[in-house]
């Protein structure tokens, strides 16, 4: 274990906000965890717990311990005629471990790559992009509880995913850590999802057939030309939820509002294109000082540099209340806020 004082934490989140972490520690591997959990300073005196910081929004200094989830590792722990099972440690980098998936021509991730964040966070948002969600290719989990300190197995079932949701958002929210994940892989009947336009499209003007790999560059390629690279520009990906809403508010909606891109849910629900909302009420590539909507993607809220948590914040809400304003929709925060 690592320990600092009143250290910054704009390296560790991808607004690049430069909140203070009154201390700092950084959990190396993942008996520090056990170790963390008992120390004076440890977990009896954690306000955060941080991943790899792309989905949240820093609005204050945190005081307290900081810990910050650093372990890495992976293995193989199955292999079955058509799947491979790989255990991958909550500190890994979420799009190095797609790309070792994709290399080794294992199915199942290659939609969702570039994902900013680490393996640790995916279940807990249950991370979701090009018509595939991490729930797709999971397999089970170990989660460290605060309470015992005790390792606990958690199926599918158990983790009860959601759209960008989990039992991580609900009652195990601040309950333990994710230690590692396991991913059931296909080694040759591969489901290939391309019906997302976009995947398509972008397939047929390289001249390519759908594969792992094929799959995995063209997301990459339609990822990088819509959405800000936060090492370049701050941001964390889609800012807002898309609501989801009753099928006949829609149909009204849509009624006024026919380009409205609309995904029904098979709930009754219907889920609209945040993105669109935002750009219809005139915020697209609108910049206020430090802070905007991405250019290219409505749905993203860009730190052009320098900008406060409290600035990005205020940001948010006049989006949110503009739309409220011209479509009657909320539109719920994604990201976390904190402090
Ligand atoms: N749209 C606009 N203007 C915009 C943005 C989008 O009109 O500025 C329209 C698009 O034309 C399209 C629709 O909205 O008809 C949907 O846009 P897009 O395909 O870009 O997807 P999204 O719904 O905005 C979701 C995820 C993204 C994920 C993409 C691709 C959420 C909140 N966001 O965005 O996830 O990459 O689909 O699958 O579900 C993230 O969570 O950080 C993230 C980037």
């Amino acid at each position: 274990m690592i320990w600092e004082e009143h250290a910054s934490l704009a390296p560790y989140n991808t607004f690049g906000i430069d909140a203070k972490a009154e201390r700092l520690v950084h959990l190396e591997t993942e008996a520090c965890v056990a170790d963390y959990r008992i120390h004076p300073k440890g977990y009896a005196q954690q306000t955060l717990l941080i991943s790899g910081g792309s989905n949240m929004l820093l609005c204050a200094d945190v005081p307290g311990t900081t810990a910050r989830i650093a372990w890495t590792g992976q293995h193989i722990v199955r292999e079955t005629d058509d799947h491979v099972f790989v255990q991958v440690a909550a500190g890994e980098n979420w799009h190095d471990t797609v790309r070792y998936t994709v290399e080794q021509d294992w199915g199942g991730l290659q939609n969702l790559s570039l994902i900013p964040g680490l393996v640790g966070a995916a279940p807990v948002q249950n991370i979701g992009a090009y018509g595939v969600e991490l729930a797709d290719s999971f397999d089970s989990l170990r989660f460290f509880s605060w309470e015992t300190g005790e390792i606990q197995t958690l199926s599918h079932a158990e983790c009860a995913f959601g759209y960008r949701d989990s039992i991580f958002k609900g009652p195990l929210k601040d309950k333990g850590v994710i230690l590692s994940v396991i991913f059931r892989l296909t080694k040759h009947s591969h489901v290939l999802k391309t019906s997302y336009g976009a995947i398509q499209d972008e397939l047929a003007a390289r001249g390519q057939e759908a594969s792992v790999r094929s799959i995995s560059d063209a997301v990459i390629a339609i990822r990088q030309s819509k959405l800000p690279d936060p090492k370049v520009l701050g941001n964390s990906g889609s800012f807002f939820k898309n609501p989801a809403l009753p099928a006949e508010v829609v149909a009204a909606l849509a009624k006024s509002n026919p380009t409205l891109p609309q995904y029904p849910q098979g709930d009754g629900s219907v889920k609209v294109a945040a993105g669109w909302l935002i750009e219809q009420a005139g915020w697209k590539g609108k910049r206020i000082g430090q802070v905007g909507m991405h250019a290219h993607q409505a749905l993203v809220l860009v730190n052009y540099g320098g900008a406060t948590g409290p600035e990005l914040w205020a940001h948010a809400q006049r989006v949110q209340d503009s739309v409220k304003e011209q479509f009657g929709i909320h539109l719920e925060p994604e990201v976390n806020l904190i402090g």
